[in-house]
């Protein structure tokens, strides 16, 4: 049952907007509250009455219509549901929402939202073929938005082949399903770690490596929209906070190991997807360092292993690592799971294309203690997270049988 839970629909203008008629239907069978925003091209396809009636609630689509009560609409509709589905989501919309062009009701209220957003594509094939909205949908997911579909089959257009909307009760499941999946982790307290570590030689040069940050963002977000409560102590990166979750600005290894450690004790949850400095300069120049034509020598010294570290003081946490290799992936990876006592090790080879630093997709493993390894193909990182999310919140529930 969805009682709680209030559901923005998008109705946007494709031949598919007749089953928005039913979602909203079956979203109501449920007890969800639900509000519609719709494009002016969807009101061609269905009538605003038609879902007015099935949402039992007013239909939202003149971005300069005189409003119901005074409040300005598009902000107030951006704010109160807790989940946004756009059902058909056609080519244009999806195109305009990767864009951020807000020149209607619905996309303006998109624009204005930092709500989760599932979207539903219906579109030609070759609509949703086109790199154009390939490209969209692969930055939008990168966004967090969720796609449901689209299905392949027959087409109103005559034509067979990918494109079809889902069926309205399998987007309604969708909605059903990303809202049992969320609170998975309510109440836990998480710290992720993130981007490469910055080891000061002299004022204005440091040691880094290619680490973009990537993973671990997705990871605190997913572990955001799984309901915990997400520290992120971060190296620089370039990437945005996620939403909700709480960042904790360091620059170097030894920096890192004192907030974790600091954060330890409280944490339910340790990701430390953090590409760790492994030496420092042993010592930074206070001015620069002036070239003399000869060979120049750094010294480097060991920094703090983190993740060492708290396998060994772990108590209750659940641990997680990870492994990126060049070399003997599955074999490198176990034996980091033994030496640094995890519950879970999430291994890469970065080498692969599409895989490890900078990349906006990954191939990883994920390996737990007793030998079980599930190997995941290659995904956006947001959607590994969501399913080391899955993964985490299934080792936090074995232990609390224990
Ligand atoms: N890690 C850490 N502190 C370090 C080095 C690594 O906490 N000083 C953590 C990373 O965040 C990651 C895991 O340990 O979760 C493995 O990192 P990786 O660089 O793959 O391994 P290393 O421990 O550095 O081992 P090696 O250099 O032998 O590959």
């Amino acid at each position: 049952m969805l009682s709680d839970k209030t559901i923005l629909v998008g109705v946007t203008g494709g031949i598919a907007a007749y089953k928005a008629a039913e979602i909203i239907s079956r979203l109501r069978k449920l007890n969800a509250e639900v509000q519609v925003v719709m494009t002016e091209a969807a009101t061609r396809y269905i009538t605003p009455l038609t879902l007015r009636t099935l949402a039992a609630a007013p239909v939202y689509w003149d971005l300069f219509g005189e409003p119901k009560t005074w409040n300005v609409e598009h902000i107030a509709l951006a704010q109160r549901p807790d989940l946004i589905l756009i059902a058909p989501a056609t080519a244009n919309t999806l195109a305009k929402m990767a864009a951020g062009i807000a020149d209607n009701l619905l996309t303006s209220v998109l624009l204005a939202t930092d709500k989760p957003i599932l979207a539903a594509p219906a579109m030609n094939h070759h609509m949703y073929h086109h790199p154009a909205t390939q490209a969209n949908i692969a930055l939008l997911k990168e966004r967090s938005v969720q796609f449901i579909g689209p299905d392949s089959g027959y087409q109103a257009c005559g034509t067979d082949g990918d494109g079809r909307m889902k069926e309205p009760a399998e987007i309604v499941a969708a909605v059903q399903a990303y809202f049992t999946g969320i609170s998975e982790l309510r109440g836990k307290k998480v710290l992720v770690t993130a981007g490469g570590t910055q080891e000061a030689i002299d004022p204005v040069r440091y040691l880094t490596n290619r680490s973009s940050g990537r993973m671990g963002y997705a990871i605190a977000q997913a572990m955001r929209e799984a309901g915990a409560e997400v520290s992120l102590i971060s190296a620089p990166t370039h990437r945005p906070v996620p939403a909700g979750v709480k960042l904790i600005a360091v620059t170097t290894a030894v920096e890192m190991y004192e907030e974790v450690l600091r954060g330890y004790a409280d944490a339910d949850v340790v990701v430390k997807a953090a590409a760790v400095a492994d030496y420092r300069p042993d010592r930074i120049a206070a001015q620069k360092i002036k070239k003399t034509g000869e060979n120049l020598q750094l010294d480097l010294i060991p920094n703090p292993d983190i993740l060492l570290e708290l396998g060994k003081r772990k108590t209750r946490q659940i641990l997680v690592g990870f492994a990126a290799e060049t070399e003997d992936l599955i074999a490198q990876a176990q034996a980091k799971i033994r030496r640094k006592n995890v519950d879970l090790l999430v291994a890469n080879d970065v080498t692969q294309e599409g895989a490890g630093f900078e990349s906006p997709t990954n191939i990883v493993s994920i390996l737990y203690p007793d030998g079980r390894r599930k190997d995941i193909p290659r995904l956006s990182k947001i959607e590994i997270a969501r399913i080391l999310v899955r993964e985490i919140a299934g080792i936090l529930e074995e232990k609390q049988k224990e």
